[in-house]
């Protein structure tokens, strides 16, 4: 899967990109990241990407030129679907993550000021995707969130030590609690059920405690 990514920084992006799983799956072929300088595409002799709103108002905004221009070149003849980081677009969770996981290229556009002329949303972008109901100082923390998610979804990315079921928002339901050596610490002890060997036993509370958690903490779940 090829991953390609503009914003105005690069570095940002290339430093997150370069680290752990993301840079063994990178290392492996598995995936494929480009990070790309907004300001390479812009047609102002001063590499300007933003410009004043229309009708007044704070702030700058990013302007349409660049951005439509990176796609275009980015894309060229491939088949992609761009994504636009943008607190009023469709909430990012594991049921849109499973669905970019099956593109096999996917451009994810940084905004960032006070976010972008509207017509690049018209022009290039297929969706708009937030991250959660709260504001950025700018897309590339989204955008990492999304690669990081939707990555580890691509066949080979996790190792086999590496866990791809049993985790939280799967089948619609948190994880179950999880404990590692000491069998006591400070005087907490692990549920004696886990140091049963009794995997049926095992399996049974854990869909139990999966299923008491996700009813305490996000009932909306079910
Ligand atoms: C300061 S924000 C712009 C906020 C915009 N004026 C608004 O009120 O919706 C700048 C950029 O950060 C990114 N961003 C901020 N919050 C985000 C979120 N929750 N999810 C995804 N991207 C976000 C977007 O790319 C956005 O264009």
């Amino acid at each position: 899967m090829r991953f390609d990514l503009i914003t105005i920084f690069p570095q940002m992006l290339q430093t997150a990109v370069n680290e752990s799983i993301l840079k063994r799956a990178q290392v492996s072929g598995k995936i494929k990241i480009f990070v790309h300088d907004l300001r390479d595409y812009t047609k102002d002799k001063h590499k300007k990407v933003d410009d004043k709103p229309f009708g007044g108002g704070p702030g700058m905004l990013m302007s349409a030129q660049p951005i439509v221009d990176a796609v275009a070149k980015i894309k060229g003849r491939r088949k992609a679907k761009v994504i636009l980081t943008c607190p009023t677009g469709k909430r990012l969770d594991q049921c849109l993550v499973k669905t970019f996981a099956k593109e096999k290229n996917l451009i994810i556009i940084s905004g960032h000021y006070e976010g972008i002329d509207e017509r690049v949303r018209k022009l290039v972008v297929d969706e708009s995707v937030s991250i959660g109901d709260y504001i950025l100082t700018g897309g590339e923390f989204a955008s990492l969130v999304m690669v990081d998610a939707i990555a580890r979804l691509v066949p080979g990315v996790l190792g086999k030590h590496e866990s791809l079921h049993c985790e939280s928002f799967e089948e619609n339901l948190l994880e179950y609690p999880q404990y590692t050596r000491p069998a006591d610490f400070r005087g907490l002890k692990v549920p004696d059920v886990l140091l049963s060997g009794n995997h049926a036993d095992i399996e049974k509370w854990r869909k139990q405690q999966a299923h008491k958690i996700t009813k305490d903490k996000r009932p909306d779940l079910f």
